[in-house]
């Protein structure tokens, strides 16, 4: 069989199955079988496809078909332009959360010495983006999930920034430090209990539902850390927490009850508030 042929097929199966954006899947499973770009396929239509390499895309096509997601699939994911391994043990890093980086990057901008909290790391993309573009600032990041963790280390070593974060596994209603931060940053569970059935089968299947939600009304997560921050932040540190559709205002009024002031939101590519921004007074 060859390129053209398999690319066909795949995408007829995935279109069959009710998979979006099958063309364009059955392309990118395909190109990281073949360790191609994925327009390079055009160049190959006519190559044939060798035994082990039918074999693989076969199987991958096929858990594609029931809703696996492809960055699970092929197992890594970019974010902020660097590589990620990606688990079912961690949540896949979404292009929204390059915006929550961002705006602490531009924060951070001619400070020095800044002591920064990750609060829910995942698979560790935003202690790792961070680091890899600050000089000299100290990372913490926590998550309760042992093996997400586990990931996120590994993102560390394989990015070479290992020796800038320190990863603890914690619940955070309980973390506690020696020192005081200068930075808080989050994105944590935000799906209420409600909304969570409805979400595509990708999520629900496949991401780790702690990741999700916080099985209530969405906004636990920013009432603890807003809480916690009062021991955690120093007076004057800043928070940075990434919200869900219609959350920005309610986050924000936590944030205000738990005595920040200077609030303000920063847009996602679909004009939605996506990032809650505050100091604490
Ligand atoms: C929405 S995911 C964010 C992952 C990653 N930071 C990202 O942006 O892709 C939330 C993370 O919070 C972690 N988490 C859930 N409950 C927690 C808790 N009580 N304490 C600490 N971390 C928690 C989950 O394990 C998950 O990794």
């Amino acid at each position: 069989m060859t390129v053209l042929e398999s690319l066909q097929l795949s995408t007829d199966f995935l279109e069959k199955k009710g998979i979006e954006s099958s063309r364009l899947n059955a392309e990118l499973l395909l190109s990281e079988i073949l360790r191609c770009k994925r327009l390079d396929l055009y160049l190959k239509f006519d190559q044939p496809l060798k035994e082990n390499e039918v074999n693989i895309y076969r199987e991958w096509i096929a858990r594609r078909g029931k809703f696996e997601p492809l960055q699970y699939i092929i197992g890594n994911v970019e974010f902020y332009c660097l590589p990620f391994k990606v688990t079912p043990d961690v949540l896949i890093p979404r292009p929204e959360t390059e915006i929550l980086v961002e705006e602490v990057i531009k924060f951070c901008k001619d400070k020095t010495g800044l002591k920064i909290l990750d609060i829910g790391t995942g698979s560790g993309n935003i202690p790792i983006a961070l680091a890899k573009n600050m000089n000299d600032a100290e990372l913490t990041a926590v998550d309760i999930s042992e093996k997400a963790l586990s990931i996120a280390r590994e993102n560390a070593v394989s990015n070479g920034v290992e020796e800038k974060i320190q990863f603890i596994s914690s619940d955070v209603k309980k973390f506690m430090s020696n020192y005081k931060f200068d930075i808080i940053v989050s994105n944590p569970p935000y799906v209420s209990n409600e909304e969570y059935p409805n979400l595509q089968n990708e999520i629900l299947n496949y991401e780790p539902m702690v990741a999700v939600t916080d099985s209530n009304d969405g906004f636990d997560f920013y009432r603890t850390i807003a809480g916690r921050a009062k021991i955690l932040l120093k007076s004057d540190g800043k928070i940075f927490l990434e919200v869900g559709k219609d959350q920005s205002k309610y986050v924000a009024d936590i944030l205000e009850k738990n005595d920040f002031i200077n609030i303000y939101f920063v847009k996602d590519y679909q004009q939605i508030d996506r990032v809650v921004v505050g100091e604490l007074k």
